[in-house]
């Protein structure tokens, strides 16, 4: 079975699946191995967000000035270059594939991802690569606002305290102090943040299917999404 793969005769064309959730749910451990089992591309739309917010950092840009924030989007390249197996996120020709996931972008990209024209466009460079190749998509809004006529759409949600818990696993794995309560805040606080933004909201789509990962390995996810996806 192959849904995103454009060679097999029934699923000829491009097919984009996309999965919006809060922090932590898995989105990307389950996109990754979506993309690998139905051969297409994958692509991290947090990754996009996060790479200009570094890029603001270094430059000392005020992150309420929206219109210097939409300059610098303008003449900043961020490509996204490998597959599932070992994405590269590149700033300028920089690979900061690691840098963005520090805490320090991690509780900053907010502010630049709730700047509207910021994410007009964000959305039409998404958009552009969900229109030449099929790919598994995850983010906050690409199930309603970039993609809402994607072939499939999941919102994956978890519990908050085990979300925390799986990020401090993550960053610790990548030798990473943490403070445990304080992840579990920073985590409720972005979840707060995402949910209530005027532009950009994390919200479920109408006709997105709701998958609780809380008790769920992510096998047992990309198992519940496969059988939607084949259907
Ligand atoms: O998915 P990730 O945790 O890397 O996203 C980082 C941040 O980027 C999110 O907390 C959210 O504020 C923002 N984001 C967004 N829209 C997306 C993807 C991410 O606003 N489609």
């Amino acid at each position: 079975m192959a849904c995103c793969n454009s060679n097999t005769r029934r699923d000829e064309g491009i097919r984009v699946i996309a999965i919006d959730g809060p922090a932590g749910a898995g989105k990307s451990t389950v996109a990754k191995r979506l993309a690998s089992i139905l051969q297409c591309a994958y692509l991290d739309t947090g990754a996009m967000y996060r790479a200009l917010t570094l890029k603001a950092l270094r430059q000392g840009i005020n992150l309420d000035d929206e219109d210097k924030l939409v300059e610098l989007a303008n003449k900043t390249s961020i490509d996204l270059e490998g597959d599932f197996e070992k994405l590269k996120v590149f700033l300028d020709g920089e690979d900061v594939s690691e840098e963005i996931r520090t805490l320090n972008v991690t509780n900053h990209t907010f502010y630049v991802a709730r700047a509207p024209r910021v994410r007009e466009i964000m959305v039409r460079w998404q958009r552009s690569v969900g229109s030449k190749k099929s790919v598994v998509v995850e983010g906050r809004d690409v199930t309603t606002v970039v993609f809402p006529n994607a072939y499939r759409k999941f919102y994956l949600d978890g519990n908050v305290e085990e979300r925390a818990k799986r990020r401090i696993k993550e960053l610790e794995a990548k030798g990473q102090m943490v403070d445990a309560a304080q992840l579990l805040k920073d985590v409720q606080e972005r979840d707060e943040k995402d949910l209530t933004r005027k532009y950009g909201a994390l919200k479920k789509a109408d006709d997105a299917i709701y998958i609780d990962s809380t008790p769920l390995t992510a096998e047992q996810v990309v198992e519940e999404m496969l059988k939607h996806i084949k259907n």
